[in-house]
């Protein structure tokens, strides 16, 4: 007997099913791409008109990504990308990989997927599967995103169950941009469904374009094994952050203490301090399960240390160039600064949530001129919390001679470090870029 389940999985398995990705941002655009190279026809879509233009356009928005997974799929005769959400119903599988971010008093803002799903809900037909991907809080596939779908499906949703004519299930994104090691298709894919039947057929869909698909019981242990992982780097992130405090105080290198520690071959897992954590996920997403927690009456304190150890540390690295600067006779008042790296991490060009805005901020707070280098990023955009609407300056022997500290916020590998060393009047390094100059620069060079 065929029913829309056994149909949707031939159809997956003969690349007949079409797939809708929705949101081609970070990890909708390489998600397309990688499906796509497995052979399934893709239709992506996306609000900001732009993307779809660029893509006509044979031009990549993310810079680290590259011009020819684009052009791969502007050529291809199985992808089309649109703003036009009535042609949702043309997908047989739609992904959701829209934003899940905080709003003003860190609560989370699942917006974006609820206005999805009542896209997706007014086009609504037997026979699709909606895989959710975007970060979120247990139970949103469930309690969330498949109500939304029925409610906006309206009177049709009468005909439609769960389970038996439409399926949902969530897959966490793992994404790392800027990771060379890992793609799309080599990060293992967790799937699990709202049913048996939903985590199959989504399955189905992944093994098309990820070498190791992993299915678990149920929705919400997928979503919780996406917070896990990015809680655990927030907790250990914070706890070096903590040392390295404790440890500069001591005048011990932190850098040096992980990597002796990074030598134990069980039992350890390095992590490296830093100004602050920048980005769109490991900030943010164990934030969701703070709040969710509070529905239970539970609190959920490793996480909330984690964010003020982690939020502080902005303040700690100025307090640190204050320090220097008075070392050398200066306060930060008049001072003018440099702060090299305005991504939230090397090599990408991603800014959303980079501690380098706040160092920007605190700095002029203080009365410090601050220019900011980023060959990633050329100018600057209003952000959640910052709109600084400044522009990366160009960097030479000079221009660095001129200013009265350099504050290394991020360190990408095309900055040229020598030329610091060689003419900065003084160096703050949050990211120990400045080792291999280390004995040239004696005092000229502080790590915060
Ligand atoms: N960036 C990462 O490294 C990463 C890693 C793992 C998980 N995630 C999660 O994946 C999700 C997406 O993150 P991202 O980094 O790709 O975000 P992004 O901002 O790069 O991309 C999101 C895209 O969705 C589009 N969009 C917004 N609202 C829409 C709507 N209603 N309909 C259609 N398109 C819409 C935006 O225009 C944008 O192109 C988030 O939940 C994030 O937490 C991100």
């Amino acid at each position: 007997m065929t029913t829309p389940a056994s149909i949707l999985l031939s159809r997956i398995e003969r690349c007949e099913a079409r797939i809708g990705v929705i949101g081609l941002g970070y990890v909708g655009l390489p998600l397309a791409h990688a499906l796509h190279q497995g052979g399934l026809p893709v239709l992506g879509f996306d609000i900001d008109q732009s993307k779809i233009d660029a893509i006509a356009a044979g031009r990549n928005y993310l810079q680290h990504l590259g011009n020819d997974l684009v052009t791969t799929l502007r050529d291809s005769a199985r992808f089309e990308a649109t703003t036009d959400f009535a042609r949702l119903g043309e997908a047989d599988v739609i992904i959701i990989c829209v934003p899940t971010p905080l709003g003003r008093h860190s609560e989370p803002d699942i917006s974006y997927i609820i206005d999805t799903a009542k896209a997706i809900g007014r086009t609504l037909r037997a026979g699709q599967l909606v895989i959710l991907e975007s970060t979120t809080y247990p139970r949103t596939t469930r309690d969330d995103m498949m109500p939304a779908i029925m409610a906006a499906a309206g009177d049709r949703a009468q005909s439609l169950k769960v389970g038996r004519d439409v399926f949902g299930a969530f897959s966490p994104e793992r994404e790392d941009p800027g990771r060379k090691s890992h793609s799309t298709s080599s990060i293992p894919k967790l799937v699990g469904g709202l049913d048996a039947m939903s985590t199959e057929l989504a399955s189905a869909v992944y093994r098309k374009g990820v070498t190791t698909v992993v299915s678990v019981s149920s929705a919400e242990v997928a979503e919780s094994a996406k917070l896990l992982e990015n809680i655990f780097r927030a907790v250990n992130i914070a706890l070096v952050n903590e040392l390295k405090i404790v440890l500069d105080a001591m005048d011990i290198d932190v850098w040096e203490v992980v990597r002796a520690a990074s030598t134990k071959p069980f039992g350890f897992m390095p992590f490296y301090p830093g100004p602050g954590l920048g980005g769109h996920c490991i900030p943010i997403d164990p934030f969701y399960l703070t709040w969710k927690a509070k529905e239970y009456g539970l609190s959920t304190r490793f996480i909330e240390l984690a964010g003020e150890v982690n939020t502080s540390m902005p303040h700690y690295v100025i307090d640190r160039l204050a320090a220097a600067l008075n070392d050398h006779s200066k306060s930060v008042k008049g001072s003018r600064i440099l702060v090299i790296g305005l991504a939230y991490k090397a090599e990408i060009d991603d800014v959303r949530e980079s501690p380098s805005f706040e160092l920007i901020e605190l700095c002029q707070n203080r009365g410090a001129h601050v220019d900011y280098h980023d060959p990633l990023v050329p100018t600057t955009r209003a952000g959640r919390k910052h709109d600084l609407q400044m522009s990366s300056v160009a960097v030479d022997a000079a221009s660095i001679a001129s200013y009265d500290c350099v504050l290394i916020s991020t360190a990408h590998s095309s900055i040229d470090y020598a030329a610091i060393a060689q003419h900065a009047k003084l160096v703050v390094d949050t990211r120990d870029a400045m080792r291999a100059f280390e004995s040239s620069m004696g005092t000229r060079l502080v790590r915060a």
